[in-house]
Order: structure tokens, then C-alpha cells, then sequence
């Protein structure tokens, strides 16, 4: 039976005093008989994560995800963090390849390959990000974009390894812009997705992999996406620092 997860990535917002008083908050309004076996993980700035995971260490469904890390253990990288630092902290996750790192900081296949070994290294689940750009949806180009990310920055691993990962399918055109994909486009492109680790990993692995949906997902549309036969979940971006809203979307999971 595979997981069924809903991240927040905060991504660079709040401070670290807010931060806390946020997940508290979460924490208190999330009804455990709604949350059912749904996995929360929360994936606040490095900063945050020392108080974060004191708060959640204790609460059996809620996680708590790295939004990136270096591929070297240690060594003279100013101003980096990695896995193994991540790894000593109890985290149990990390984000790797969202589609703001690949854009912003150029972060391409080969790079995230050594990230997700890293992750692996320290036994951190690999949260790994894929989508396509507008230009390449409407050329029709998003399947083989998304499976060349998957072959290039994920395949690699052993099946042994592969079965921590996490995939989040995240349309670069749908983030942050109120676009979200559809149900079925959502739907179409995650059974993509399965079939494609069915091919290297066979059909138990790919059965039992959690594909996750990215991309404007409010209240509003997240039952709908999440009751897609191949969407397991949601990675949450702008929706997930407001109580209400990130507590209404994990309840639509269950
Ligand atoms: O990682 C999740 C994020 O990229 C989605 O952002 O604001 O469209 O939910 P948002």
C-alpha cells in the first residue's frame, strides 16, 4: 500500500519565530480521525528545522523535509548545507530538484543525481521534483521531459534505494500562478510516471511508489486532484503557510 503524503514546502517564507508558532498551530488544528493514515511533512528553511523537529518528533503522521542539500558530506562550500548535517538533526526528508532550483540555480540532472546519492548516503527520503515548462507542454514535449528528468537525476539508484523516494510531479507553468493543472492532465501525467518506473523498477515498485502533485493546490481543488487513481498527494507550496487552508488540504487526502 503506498503512502499517502500532503508536504508543505514553505520555501524561503517566515522567520524562525513564526515558523514555530505556525506548525503549532497546524499541529493543533489537524483532526486525527480526518488526517486518517495520511503522512504531513513539513518542509520548513534550514532555518527552522532545529525548532520544527522538536515540535513534530512526538506526532505519529507529521514529518519534517529539508527543502535541499549539498551533494558533498563536508568540505569547503560556504554557506551550504548537506545531507549528513540534515541527516543529524532527526530530519527524515529532503526536497531535491524543484523546479525553483533547476531555474534559479541551475541545478541540472547530473548535479541532482549526486544529490539524491547524498540523501540516500544518510538515509534522508529523496523527495524528488520533475515537471515540465509551458513551452514544452504545449509542444506536446512534457512526458519525455518529465521521464528524462526521472532516468537522468532519479534511475540510477538501486531498487533497494529507489523504494525511499518520493516523486513530485510539480508543471512549472502551474506554481505559484493559480494555474493549476487539471485532474486529468494531473492524472494522466502521474500514470505516466508509474508506468515509466514500472519499465526500470517492475510493477511492485511502481505500484507502491508515491507520486505527489504540485502546482496551485488550494482547499478548493484538492479533492478533486488527490481522488485521481495515480495522485497520492500533494507538495504544497503558497497554500501550506496558512493554518486553515493546509489543514483543509491534508483532511481532502483521507
Ligand atoms: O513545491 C511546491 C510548490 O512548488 C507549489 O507551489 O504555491 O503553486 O502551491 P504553489
Amino acid at each position: 500500500m503506498r503512502a499517502k503524503i500532503v508536504a508543505g514546502n514553505w520555501k524561503m517564507n517566515t522567520v524562525p519565530s513564526d515558523g514555530v508558532g505556525l506548525v503549532v498551530d497546524i499541529l493543533e488544528k489537524l483532526n486525527p480521525s480526518q488526517v486518517g493514515d495520511t503522512r504531513v511533512i513539513i518542509s520548513p528553511p534550514f532555518t527552522h528545522l532545529i525548532d520544527v523537529i522538536d515540535h513534530v518528533w512526538e506526532e505519529p503522521h507529521v514529518s519534517v523535509a529539508a527543502q535541499n542539500c549539498h551533494f558533498e558530506d563536508s568540505g569547503a562550500f560556504t554557506g551550504e548545507i548537506s545531507a549528513a548535517m540534515i541527516a543529524d538533526l532527526n530530519i527524515d526528508a529532503v526536497i531535491i530538484g524543484h523546479s525553483e532550483r533547476r531555474q534559479y540555480f541551475n541545478e541540472d540532472d547530473a548535479l541532482l543525481a549526486k544529490k539524491v546519492d547524498a540523501a540516500v548516503r544518510h538515509s534522508l527520503l529523496p523527495l524528488f521534483c520533475v515537471g515540465e515548462s509551458l513551452d514544452q507542454r504545449k509542444s506536446g514535449n512534457h512526458e519525455q521531459v518529465v521521464k528524462d528528468q526521472l532516468t537522468n537525476g532519479l534511475f540510477h539508484l538501486s531498487p533497494d534505494s529507489f523504494k525511499s523516494a518520493i516523486i513530485a510531479y510539480e508543471p512549472v507553468w502551474a506554481i505559484g500562478t493559480g494555474e493549476t493543472a487539471t485532474p486529468e492532465q494531473a492524472q494522466e501525467m502521474h500514470a505516466a510516471i508509474r508506468a515509466h518506473v514500472a519499465d526500470k523498477y517492475g510493477a511492485e515498485i511502481a505500484e507502491n511508489v508515491s507520486i505527489l502533485y504540485g502546482g496551485s493546490v488550494k482547499p478548493s481543488n484538492a479533492r478533486e486532484i488527490f481522488s485521481q487513481p495515480d495522485v497520492d498527494g500533494g507538495l504544497v507550496g503558497g497554500a501550506s503557510l496558512e493554518t486553515k487552508g493546509f489543514v483543509e488540504i491534508v483532511h481532502a487526502m483521507a
